[in-house]
């Protein structure tokens, strides 16, 4: 069994190189950006400011989640319906990022998160993956770009879904969350001490994937 971590700033490509490094090796693929997303749903639809960290723990109790995967996919399912895209909207991302800074919720999603991977081999992406969560992974790896590159991304994935943003709007969100995730107290979106650094501004979709799959093989191939 291997335990791969992808840690990194939004926008870095985490979740497609991910997914893709996941379906080749045969493994699966832990995006846990998606539980703090339906954690923010929630605290939005009860109309909970995401700051109020009282308001937002008095809710945890409410709250029920199921992490499945269906046909290499993951779904996070809040009280027993499934969000799909509703958590992929701009102001879900600020509502992660704001819950995410409350070390309730992040002590509510720790046991979920360990479960899995203490079960499955997996990549899982995130903020905390390899300083938190498994600080023993096979594989820790930190993705980053410049913060242009990745604001191009994000612009370019919510276009294609139909989405209708303006790109500067989108690059100074990702400047303010990238701020609020780097800056917070608890589990700060840092690289773990250990963490392979990878910068991929000037390098595509397929590269990426390339350059996670070597690493994955040359450090623990033999586990596959
Ligand atoms: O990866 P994402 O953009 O879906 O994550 C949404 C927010 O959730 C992100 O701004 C910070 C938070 N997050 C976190 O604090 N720790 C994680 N492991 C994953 C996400």
């Amino acid at each position: 069994m291997i335990n791969i971590a992808i840690d990194g700033p939004g926008g870095a490509g985490k979740s497609s190189v991910a997914k893709a490094v996941a379906s080749r090796l045969g493994i699966i693929y832990v995006d846990t950006g998606a539980l703090y997303r339906t954690v923010g749903y929630y605290v939005r639809k009860k109309n909970v400011d995401p700051h109020d960290a009282d308001g937002v723990a008095a809710l945890l109790p409410e709250i029920n989640l199921e992490i499945k995967f269906e046909d290499g996919c993951q779904w996070v399912y809040l009280n027993g319906e499934n969000l799909g895209d509703a958590i992929r909207t701009p102001e879900m991302s600020m509502y992660a990022s704001a819950v995410s800074a409350i070390p309730a919720v992040r002590a509510f999603l720790l046991d979920a998160q360990r479960n899995i991977a203490s079960k499955n081999s997996v990549i899982m992406d995130g903020r905390d993956i390899g300083t938190v969560i498994l600080p023993n992974a096979d594989v820790k790896i930190f993705m980053f770009a410049s913060p242009e590159a990745r604001a191009r991304r994000r612009f370019d994935e919510l276009q294609a879904k139909g989405q209708n943003v303006k790109f500067e709007d989108v690059l100074s969100e990702m400047n303010e969350r990238d701020s609020n995730d780097r800056n917070r107290a608890t589990a700060p979106a840092v690289p773990a001490e250990d963490a392979v650094m990878f910068d991929n501004s000037d390098v595509d979709l397929e590269g990426s994937i390339k350059y996670v799959i070597d690493l994955v093989l040359k450090k623990c191939g033999d586990k596959l």
